[in-house]
């Protein structure tokens, strides 16, 4: 029976990360898939999170269920983060959310719900764009459609382009947003562009639902949320998929959240209970133990204050990495102009390397980037650094 099965192509992230740990070579560098790492080459667990996991260990006293949507309280701090507080979205009750398997669940709940309640059959996602968003809208069922989003020429936003391919969705149509540290650019727009986008989408009547899976990585926490802030200003209706993996993290917890808004409070209640229906068909009810540390840090004040610390070291080393790679490649005596990169935010740089140059880099260096030449810049270090750029200088 399954001998008719033919074998799927590996996936263009995860599966380098197969291919790196398969590589017997010792001087090895992998700057494929996203994940921080410290000066030291390690992925840490960050210090707010381990004093979290300690009260858990002493204060939890069950693994029974959750409930399908997760705790009210991880939500509403959720909620917090997306929106702020004060918002008058927390206050009149319009949102709901639910704990969600990582950013990658959040979206696939908001897909699912999405076609199954036949609310929209059409979803534009930029073009690039992480890889796995096509097939997550695809395995809904949901047809995908491409917006123009970067400029080889400028290395930049290509917001005109951006703006005429969204002008041509029909009204209901879904757009797929990059929070910030859009991925794999590494652009975001300005607030002034934000704004233009969100009247756009409400004049043309799209459903924004954003992937914000990198909140902290590009500004600061309250910061990175500014143009999703705006939308709201724009739109009553949107979906949020968020993921604390990087800013936490917790990438083997999976733990993300899918955020509905709606009109209004009635409206909410009633469309999560089709939210929920998805959820209970496909993973019943969400882990726990993720959850629980992002609630448990975000409720004390001052396990909050050092979740946002630890955010900024992260955010600047990466900062960091991105100069002395601009300038160690400089220092090799490469003559094209990178820097570019540092006008980039979040993990991720968009080299502008060839398919055969990253292929050259892997198989003469053992080098790893996405075959987009996506470099994960959160993987570089003060050790690697030279190897890296002597390695680049070679393929350029
Ligand atoms: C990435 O883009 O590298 C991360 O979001 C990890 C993943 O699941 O692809």
């Amino acid at each position: 029976m399954f001998e008719k099965v033919t074998a799927a192509p590996a996936d263009p992230i995860l599966g380098l990360t197969e291919e790196f740990r398969n590589d017997s070579r010792t001087d090895k560098i992998n700057l494929g898939v996203g994940i921080y790492k410290n000066e030291a080459g390690e992925t840490p667990i960050l210090r707010c999170v381990k004093q979290a996991e300690q009260i858990l260990l002493e204060t939890e006293k069950t693994k029974n269920y959750l409930s399908i949507e997760g705790t009210a309280e991880y939500g509403q701090q959720v909620q917090i983060l997306l929106f702020g507080a004060d918002h008058e979205i927390l206050a009149s009750q319009r949102a709901r959310t639910a704990q969600a398997p990582g950013g990658t669940g959040a979206l696939r709940i908001g897909a699912e719900f999405l076609a199954r309640q036949q609310i929209a059959r059409k979803v534009w996602i930029s073009n690039p764009t992480w890889v796995n968003h096509f097939q997550v809208f695809g395995a809904a069922g949901m047809e995908t459609a491409e917006y123009r989003y970067y400029s080889p020429v400028t290395r930049g936003l290509d917001f005109d382009g951006m703006v005429a391919d969204l002008s041509q969705a029909a009204p209901g149509d879904v757009v797929l947003l990059h929070g910030c540290c859009h991925n794999p650019t590494g652009i975001d727009p300005t607030l002034e562009q934000w704004e233009t986008l969100a009247k756009l989408c409400a004049d043309k009547q799209l459903l924004p639902f954003f992937d914000f899976a990198y909140q902290g990585f590009a500004k600061g926490v309250d910061e990175d949320a500014a143009g999703l802030r705006l939308f709201t200003r724009h739109h009553r209706e949107m979906l949020v998929a968020s993921s604390f993996s990087k800013n936490f993290g917790l990438y083997n917890e999976r733990v993300g959240a899918f955020t509905l808004v709606t009109d209004s409070a009635q409206v909410a209640q009633v469309a999560f209970s089709q939210v929920k229906t998805t959820i209970r068909a496909n993973y019943s009810n969400p882990p726990a133990h993720g959850a629980a540390v992002v609630t448990t840090v975000l409720k004390d004040p001052v396990l909050k204050a050092q979740w946002i610390d630890e955010v900024k070291e992260m955010r600047d080393r990466i900062w960091k990495m991105r100069e002395l790679f601009v300038a160690t490649l400089k220092a090799e005596g490469v003559s094209q102009d990178f820097s570019f990169m540092t006008e980039q935010n979040g993990m991720f740089s968009f080299s502008g390397l060839s398919k055969e140059q990253v292929a050259r880099l892997k198989n003469e260096f053992g080098v790893y980037i996405v075959g987009s030449g996506r470099i994960s810049v959160a993987g570089i270090t003060q050790s690697n650094i030279g190897p890296l750029c002597q390695a680049i200088a070679k393929v350029l």
